[in-house]
């Protein structure tokens, strides 16, 4: 343990002098004492010797994680929210939403009020009109039969394409869902939202916010009315009753103090005050909500340089708009909620990958769903390319069936294996059924590339150090007749 130790530690000093790290990380090492490596090399280690392994790519990388401002821009914030809603935000965020970033920075109502009023004047544009049915913007006891027939197969409509954008995987609703750990939950969201804000923002996210973590969808027209209907209307997006107010736990509860908020009535009294609008820029500046916020006029104090996103195209379009990293990481930029892709040229066969993309398939039952992104035939061709050019291993995985392919035998050996060793327990690989903690492997030679399979195979947590897998050990002769069988399990035959 100790000489092991010793020798890494050494590694490390090694590597640290040849890529000549500043000096300063020394200072944090303490040698006379056991030798337990600081955790900072680890990181360093890391960080330094995996590279190697990596493709350089042709173009950097943006990582949705990294944005300068993490907040929106606030110059139309008086198009998307109500006023009530703004007032009870900026006085306590966590409150107006469970899993609010925004820190309370202690604002008292007057202060808000100038706030507000500052706010809407740096409104710079109008929201597009939106020509809505006229029974659509009725409250549902204000609907005729036939009408509430007819805003019905709407919201319905709307309900089948947030089930497939898979909304949820990103924002909790009521504290329930949103697993990336990006999205605000939408439990209380129509006590915010302008409905032709939320039009105009689910067909084209980055006109409001550049920087936005949100995925990009490709909707229709259509598409769009109807999982806006679906947001405005149904109970999931509105806030529970608190019959707490009448019974006997209210009692028990102390009762919060009640904060004051600002009325559209008394905003629209008060919104031409210039002294306001004067005042409210002096607290904006004082809080340093340009920390967060790109705000116009006051930014200034701390400037960011602009990214230049127009003429995008091919893939690195793509990550743009779909925001992949959202979810993804290639390399050491983006998430870790889906599949790692800085491999993924040497891991998927393109064919599956085309298909895959556009139209999602289920993969990992239990876990992790790709949502539906409409993504067209050329979308799929520039990831593939990409993927296929940039995102594999240095050397190529070793082939497994290097000798030539695999034979019946081979396949009987490997079923024979797989029942053996017990990974029916987690796998489905056909009729026979099995366990659903990992990925069912009914066609899977679609999906995988046998080189992977056999690297995957040797150590499970290769890629993915997560992956509850165990480490069997295989030997290579069992290893073989396992890929054999796995890669077997296609319906395309690609082969190769
Ligand atoms: C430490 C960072 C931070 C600071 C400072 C900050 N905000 Fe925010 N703000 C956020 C984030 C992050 C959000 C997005 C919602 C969330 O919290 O998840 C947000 C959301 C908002 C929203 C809602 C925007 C929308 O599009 O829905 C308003 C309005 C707002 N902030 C106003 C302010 C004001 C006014 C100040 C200064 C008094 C301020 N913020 C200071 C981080 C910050
Ligand atoms: C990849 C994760 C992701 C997915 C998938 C996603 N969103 Fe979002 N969404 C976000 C993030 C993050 C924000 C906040 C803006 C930001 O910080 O980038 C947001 C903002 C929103 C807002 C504005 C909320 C507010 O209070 O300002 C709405 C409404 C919304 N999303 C609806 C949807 C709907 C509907 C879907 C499905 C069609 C969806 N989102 C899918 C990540 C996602
Ligand atoms: C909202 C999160 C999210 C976004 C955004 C996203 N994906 Fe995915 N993706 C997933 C999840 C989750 C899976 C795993 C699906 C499964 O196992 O069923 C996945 C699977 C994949 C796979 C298969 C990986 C494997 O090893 O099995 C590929 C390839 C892929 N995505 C590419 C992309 C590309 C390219 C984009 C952008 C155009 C993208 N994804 C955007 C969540 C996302
Ligand atoms: C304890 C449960 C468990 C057992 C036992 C198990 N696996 Fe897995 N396996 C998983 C999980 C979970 C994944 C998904 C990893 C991921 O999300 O990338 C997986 C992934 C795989 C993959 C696909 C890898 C990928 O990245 O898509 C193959 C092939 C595979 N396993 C084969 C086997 C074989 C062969 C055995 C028996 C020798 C076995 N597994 C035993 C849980 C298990």
């Amino acid at each position: 343990m100790r000489s092991r130790s010793f020798v890494s530690l050494q590694k490390i000093l090694m590597l640290t002098a040849i890529v000549g790290l500043p000096w300063m990380v020394f200072v944090n090492v303490s040698f006379g004492q056991e030798r337990k490596i600081d955790s900072m090399f680890l990181d360093l280690d890391k960080k330094y010797r995996i590279p190697e392994g990596w493709s350089i790519l042709p173009f950097e990388l943006e990582d949705p994680y990294k944005r300068v401002k993490n907040g929106p821009p606030l110059a139309n914030i008086i198009n998307k929210a109500k006023v009530e809603w703004i007032s009870r935000w900026i006085a306590n965020p966590k409150k107006v939403v469970p899993n609010a970033k925004m820190p309370n920075l202690g604002l008292d109502f007057e202060e808000i009020k100038a706030v507000i009023v500052f706010l809407s004047s740096l409104k710079e544009k109008e929201l597009p009109a939106i020509a809505w049915d006229a029974f659509l913007l009725k409250k549902e006891d204000e609907l005729s039969d036939d009408e509430y027939d007819k805003m019905d197969k709407v919201y319905n409509n709307g309900k089948g394409v947030w089930g497939r954008a898979r909304c949820t995987i990103c924002h909790p609703i009521k504290g329930v869902g949103g697993n990336v750990g990006v999205g605000p939950d939408l439990g209380e969201i129509t006590t915010k939202i302008n409905r032709n804000w939320l039009y105009d923002w689910l067909g084209n996210t980055k006109n409001h916010f550049p920087d936005t973590m949100m995925a990009q969808f490709r909707f229709t027209d259509s598409d769009l009315r109807g999982i806006v209907e679906f947001v405005m209307r149904d109970t999931q997006f509105i806030p529970e009753e608190k019959d707490e107010e009448e019974g006997s736990t209210a009692e028990a509860k102390p009762a919060e103090p009640e904060v004051q908020i600002l009325t559209e009535k008394e905003f629209n009294n008060i919104r031409k005050d210039s002294a306001l609008v004067e005042k409210g820029k002096d607290i904006v500046e004082r809080a340093r909500c340009f920390v967060c916020h790109d705000i116009k006029g006051i930014s200034e104090l701390m400037p960011v340089a602009e990214k230049k996103r127009e003429g995008l195209a091919g893939f690195e379009k793509l990550l743009y708009e779909i925001r992949c990293l959202s979810c993804h990481r290639i390399q050491n930029k983006g998430g870790a909620y889906a599949p790692n892709l800085t491999i993924a040229g040497s891991k998927i066969h393109m064919n599956w990958e085309k298909d895959f993309l556009q139209a999602p398939d289920i993969i990992r039952p239990l876990s992790q769903q790709m949502p539906k992104f409409n993504l067209t035939e050329d979308d799929a061709k520039a990831a593939i390319e990409y993927i296929e050019k940039n995102l594999h291993t240095k050397q190529p995985l070793p082939n497994p069936f290097e000798g030539g392919a695999t034979s019946a035998d081979v396949v009987a050996a490997g079923e024979k294996l797989f029942y053996e060793k017990g990974c029916n327990t987690c796998h489905a690989e056909g009729a026979k059924g099995g366990g659903v903690v990992g990925p069912n492997l009914q066609t899977v030679g679609d999906r995988l590339q046998p080189a992977y399979i056999l690297y995957h195979l040797k150590n499970p947590q290769q890629a993915n150090p997560q992956v509850v897998e165990p480490n069997f050990g295989l030997s290579e002769d069992e290893l073989k007749p396992l890929v054999g069988f796995l890669a077997d399990h296609a319906l395309k035959k690609e082969g190769k």
